[in-house]
């Protein structure tokens, strides 16, 4: 293939390893702004931050970009689309108004009334007084706080009691770092049921969904210890079959983009459904405005077709023209390796030994979540290190490959969860003792 484009990739994470990495292979010259020691390897880092967007701007007019993508949402909502569009170039990601979605729970809440997609009631407060005051005057039910922008991860509080949401709103309104964000508090209505991540890539008209996902967002096993970025992340998940993506679809993905639309917010990008599967049918939790880490790892290793050509029809408003994506038969496991001390603060800079080990392994890619070159080797450089992603046949093949790979990589302190993927696998047990006669949802590969 002849490498006649190039392409920007705003981040520096494993999701934006994983997308160089399938743009390399779909035949594009990839830059990566700013990258790590893993998108080297696929692509030229180049030293810009994702948060310098009038250095984005000018990076992609010298080099004659033709196609930037976005990663991350802290970009996305500052307004890089914005930016890039009033400078002619072209970016796959919606504007900074539609990315409020992700940067403003209470508009997500919005949305999703005006579009009757089905969510956790809630109600919306302008000071932690206000919320005080509700909480006191109310029962005492499980409740879930949630600060209104965004908060990197700090701002959900899940709580099982009055006591725990006071306390709940009361860091929201001490926390220094969460001021800007918690200007408004939500809380919810606390939903049970299997969480999943269903992704879809859409023009502001038209959708092409993506294979649905299971991250894993509690630090340890067993989904115990605090919420985190990700620790993990398989595909396909076997709760989502045929007949419930054709409902996501429905109920949920299409009327969002046309609820957009109408209040003339025309969302062009990935529309990330962070969704409880209830006993009531899916409901959504969040809305995220890029894909998700780790999801997207666990995602490009399976997409056969040329992600560029989906990217570029979004951009060019004729998705509905593009033939859809093909998929792997195969299913992908991808185990996050952590720092000692993730989620909380890390240490920085210990060499990590055996990447070439285990990339060396058939059907393994080991993406680079925060990694760094030095003279002597690559060194850890954040919390999560690294994105360890399996493919194989079988679930239980592709994670049998993923922790083989693990097994290689090693560095003092670096840790990961045991058990990604596993409640996929406890699912197919219950459907199996349940007698072949079930209708729960069947496994399914391919999307
Ligand atoms: P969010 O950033 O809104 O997705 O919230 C982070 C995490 O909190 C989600 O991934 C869920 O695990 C949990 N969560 C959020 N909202 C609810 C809810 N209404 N009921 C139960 N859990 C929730
Ligand atoms: N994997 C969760 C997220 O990207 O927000």
């Amino acid at each position: 293939m002849p490498h006649s484009r190039r392409v920007l990739v705003v981040g520096g994470g494993g999701r934006e390893h994983a997308l160089a990495w399938k743009l390399a292979r779909d035949g594009a010259e990839v830059l990566v702004a700013p990258g790590n020691a893993g998108t080297a390897s696929t692509a030229e880092n180049v030293a810009v931050r994702g948060d310098d967007i009038p250095g984005l701007v000018q990076l992609a007019r010298d080099r004659g970009v033709d196609l930037t993508v976005v990663g991350p949402e802290a970009p996305l909502v500052a307004g890089i689309c914005d930016a890039f569009t009033a400078a002619g170039l072209r970016i796959f990601g919606p504007t900074a108004k539609a990315a409020q979605l992700e940067g403003s729970k209470i508009f997500c809440k919005q949305i999703l009334h005006r579009g009757d997609v089905p969510t956790a009631m809630f109600q919306e407060f302008r000071s932690v007084a206000r919320a005080r005051e509700f909480l006191e005057a109310r029962e005492d039910v499980p409740v879930v706080i949630k600060a209104d922008g965004l908060a990197a991860g700090k701002g959900v509080f899940v709580c099982d009691s009055r006591d725990e949401a006071l306390a709940a709103v009361d860091t929201l309104g001490r926390d220094p770092q969460l001021a800007k964000a918690a200007s408004g508090i939500l809380i919810e209505e606390r939903l049970d049921g299997m969480e999943v991540s269903v992704m879809a890539i859409t023009d502001g008209r038209t959708i092409v969904t993506l294979p649905p996902l299971q991250d894993h967002k509690a630090a340890y096993d067993g989904d115990t210890g605090p919420n985190t970025g990700g620790m993990g992340a398989y595909c396909p998940t076997p709760f989502i079959n045929s007949d419930l993506m054709a409902e996501i679809e429905e109920r949920i993905l299409v009327p969002t983009v046309h609820a957009l639309r109408r209040s003339k917010v025309p969302f062009q990008g990935v529309l990330y459904a962070g969704l409880m599967l209830t006993a009531q049918g899916p409901k959504v939790l969040e809305y995220n405005a890029r894909f998700g880490d780790p999801e997207c790892q666990a995602l490009m290793v399976r997409l056969d077709s040329s992600l560029l050509d989906l990217f570029d029809a979004a951009v060019d408003r004729r998705l509905d023209d593009v033939a859809p994506p093909r998929w792997s038969e195969a299913a992908s496991v991808t185990v996050v390796m952590a720092a000692e001390g993730y989620p909380g603060g890390v240490e920085k800079g210990r060499l990590i030994r055996g990447l070439d080990a285990a990339a060396a392994i058939d059907d393994v890619v080991v993406f680079h979540a925060a990694t760094r070159q030095t003279p002597d080797g690559i060194v850890t450089d954040g919390g999560r290190v690294l994105a360890v992603t399996g493919r194989g046949e079988s679930l239980a093949k592709a994670k049998l490959r993923a922790y083989s790979a693990v097994k290689e990589i090693r560095w003092p302190g670096g840790w990961c969860r045991k058990d990604i993927s596993d409640k996929a696998f406890d699912h197919e047990h219950r459907i199996a003792a349940a007698g072949a006669t079930t209708s729960a949802p069947q496994p399914e590969i391919g999307g």
